[in-house]
C-alpha cells in the first residue's frame, strides 16, 4: 500500500476523472475514495483512462473505498460493496473500510442516493441510529474478500475507519480475516500515540486523514476550524520547513510517514498534488518529530 495516496473527499464529481488521471500521471498509485464522496464512478473512469493510455496496469494502483453508515446490516453491506465495486468499474477494490462505527437506518439508494448523516432528502432530519453490531458488518464484508477458497471475492483487503482501540480489540477477537488498515483523523493537533502504537503492534496499518488539521474544514465553514490556528502557517512547522527547504505541507506529511503512517492528502491543485507526493524525500530529526507532536491538543474536526 503506497505511503502517500490521493484522498478524493471534496473533489467534485465533474472533475474527479480528470483529477485522478492527473494524479496518476504525477505518480500517485493510491486513491482514497468512499461511497460518501459521491465521485467513485468518475474517479474510476480516471483510473481506467490511465490504464487504457498505458500509464499503469490495474495491479499498479491501490484503490480504497468505504461503506456508508446506512448499509451496515449484513445483506445491505454486501449489496453496497458490490455497488461500490461496480461504480469504480475496475474489477475489484484493494481495500474496503467500514467508514464509521455508526449504524443508521437503512435508506434504499433508489430513494435517497446520498443520505449522508440525514434521512430526508431536504436534510432536516438527522438519521436514526439502528442496532447493528460492528461484528455483523465485519462478517458481511469478510465474505467478499478474495481468498483461495473465495477466488471470486471483489475485495483484496478490509479494515475500519474512525474506531478506537477498544473497538479494534473487540473486532480483532472475532474476525476471521484480520483487519488490515485503521484510518483515523491524525495531525499534530490530534496525535493519538497509543492508538497508533496499538494498531501497528497488531499488524494493522494506520492511515492518517486530514493531515493538515483545520485546513480541510475551513471550506465547510467549521467554527472549530475557523478559530483554530492553521498548521500550515504555525511557526513550529514553518521553521522546520525552512530548515529543510520544504513546504509546511510536506513537513506535516513527513511527520506521519516517517513513523510508517500512510497519508492521503487531498488537493484540487496540480502543483500541490505534486508537492504532497514529493514529501518522502527528506527526514525530520527526532527532536523535530517531537516538537511537532508536542502541538497535540486532542483536537478533532470530525466528530462522530
Ligand atoms: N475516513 C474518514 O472518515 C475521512 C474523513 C476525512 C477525510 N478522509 C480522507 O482523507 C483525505 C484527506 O483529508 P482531508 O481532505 O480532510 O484534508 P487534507 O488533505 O488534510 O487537507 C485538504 C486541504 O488542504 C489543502 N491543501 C492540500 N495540499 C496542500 C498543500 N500542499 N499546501 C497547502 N494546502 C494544501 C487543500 O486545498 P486545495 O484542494 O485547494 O489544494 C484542502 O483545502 C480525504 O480526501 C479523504 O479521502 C477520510
Amino acid at each position: 500500500m503506497p505511503l502517500v495516496g490521493y484522498g478524493i473527499w471534496k473533489v467534485p464529481a465533474e472533475n474527479a476523472a480528470e483529477s485522478v488521471y492527473n494524479a496518476i500521471k504525477l505518480g500517485y498509485r493510491h486513491i482514497d475514495g468512499a461511497y460518501d464522496y459521491m465521485n467513485s464512478a468518475e474517479a474510476g473512469q480516471g483510473v481506467k483512462r490511465a490504464i487504457d493510455d498505458g500509464l499503469i496496469k490495474r495491479e499498479d494502483i491501490f484503490i480504497t473505498s468505504k461503506l456508508w453508515n446506512n448499509y451496515h446490516a449484513h445483506d445491505h453491506a454486501i449489496a453496497a460493496a458490490h455497488r461500490e465495486n461496480e461504480a469504480w468499474g475496475l474489477g475489484y477494490l484493494d481495500l474496503y473500510l467500514i467508514h464509521f462505527p455508526i449504524a443508521q437506518k437503512y435508506i434504499d439508494p433508489s430513494e435517497i442516493k446520498y443520505p449522508c448523516f440525514w434521512e430526508d432528502a431536504a436534510r432536516t432530519k438527522v438519521g436514526t441510529l439502528v442496532k447493528v453490531p460492528m461484528i455483523e458488518t465485519w462478517k458481511a464484508i469478510e465474505t467478499l474478500v478474495q481468498t483461495d477458497s473465495n477466488p471470486q471475492g471483489i475485495l483484496k483487503s478490509i479494515g475500519v475507519a474512525n474506531c478506537n482501540a477498544q473497538l479494534l480489540t473487540e473486532l480483532q477477537s472475532q474476525a476471521k480475516i484480520p483487519l488490515s488498515v485503521l484510518q483515523i483523523e491524525l495531525h499534530p493537533y490530534l496525535v493519538q500515540p497509543q492508538l497508533v502504537q496499538m494498531a501497528q503492534e497488531n499488524g494493522i496499518a494506520v492511515t492518517a486523514y486530514s493531515s493538515f488539521g483545520p485546513q480541510s474544514f475551513l471550506e465547510l465553514g467549521s467554527p472549530r476550524a475557523l478559530k483554530t490556528e492553521a498548521l500550515l502557517t504555525h511557526p513550529v512547522i514553518t521553521k522546520i520547513a525552512e530548515k529543510h527547504g520544504k513546504t509546511p505541507a510536506q513537513v506535516l506529511l513527513r511527520w506521519a510517514t516517517q513513523r510508517d503512517i500512510i497519508v492521503i492528502p487531498k488537493s484540487n491543485n496540480t502543483e500541490r498534488l505534486a508537492q504532497n507526493l514529493d514529501s518522502v524525500s527528506f527526514d525530520l530529526a527526532k527532536e523535530e518529530l517531537e516538537a511537532i507532536s508536542a502541538l497535540d491538543k486532542g483536537l478533532r474536526f470530525v466528530r462522530s
